[in-house]
């Protein structure tokens, strides 16, 4: 396995592992544009640079890291590019789509990045994750970026469990969410 940068050849394995990280997907067909549109094709296409895959001997991708490194670009791009792809009749999956970047908001000074991160069930507790973690902080320091945060569910114990291990700071906890930051 190897951890290397994402090129645009990754785009297909790299939206199902979004989709398939938590087992296959069950997914409605508007479930999968919402999440696609929501963590996943952003990032891919406008900040590829900051995304880094693992790659398994075949070179191809089973976990990415994807980021992107300022709030406030993302924000502007997020809202008039990617939001619009979830149908305006879509209203619970539209507030959703919103309410999902409001602690970044909050917290963006400070940790102005953000990630999503997602490994296949069969390669995870591998330690692919935290390599590819350590890879994208230093591509970030070596950027000058101060801090990077993200958000899970609350009840995610996968992912809090390896947030927790690798020393993301908790910095709170919502009805729904958790919200983690690392300063760099
Ligand atoms: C969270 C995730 C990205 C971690 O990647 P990983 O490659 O499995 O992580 P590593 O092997 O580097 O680190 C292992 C640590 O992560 C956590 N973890 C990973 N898989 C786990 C599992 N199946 N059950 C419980 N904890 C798990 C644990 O803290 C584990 O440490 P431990 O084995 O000593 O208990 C990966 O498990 C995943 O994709 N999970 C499903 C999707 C998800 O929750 N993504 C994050 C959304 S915010």
């Amino acid at each position: 396995m190897i951890i290397r940068p994402y090129e645009p050849k990754d785009k297909e394995n790299v939206r199902f592992v979004c989709l398939n990280s938590e087992g296959p997907c069950k997914s409605s067909a508007r479930g999968i544009n919402f999440s696609l549109a929501v963590y996943c094709d952003y990032y891919i296409e406008k900040e590829p640079e900051n995304c880094f895959v693992a790659a398994d001997e075949n070179d191809k991708a089973v976990g990415y890291i994807i980021c992107t490194e300022n709030f406030d670009v993302f924000k502007g791009r997020f809202v008039s590019e990617y939001y619009p792809k979830i149908k305006k009749w879509e209203y619970r999956r539209r507030k959703s789509a919103l309410r999902s970047i409001v602690p970044h908001e909050k917290y963006k000074e400070e940790y102005p990045a953000h990630l999503h991160i997602d490994v296949l069930p069969e390669y995870q507790r591998m330690g692919l994750g935290h390599k590819m973690t350590d890879v994208l902080l230093e591509h970030l320091k070596k950027k000058g970026v101060k801090g990077i945060m993200l958000t899970t569910w609350i009840k995610n114990e996968k992912g809090r469990g390896f947030y927790d291990k690798y020393g993301f700071t908790l910095l709170e906890e919502t009805k729904n969410c958790a919200v983690y930051g690392l300063k760099l």
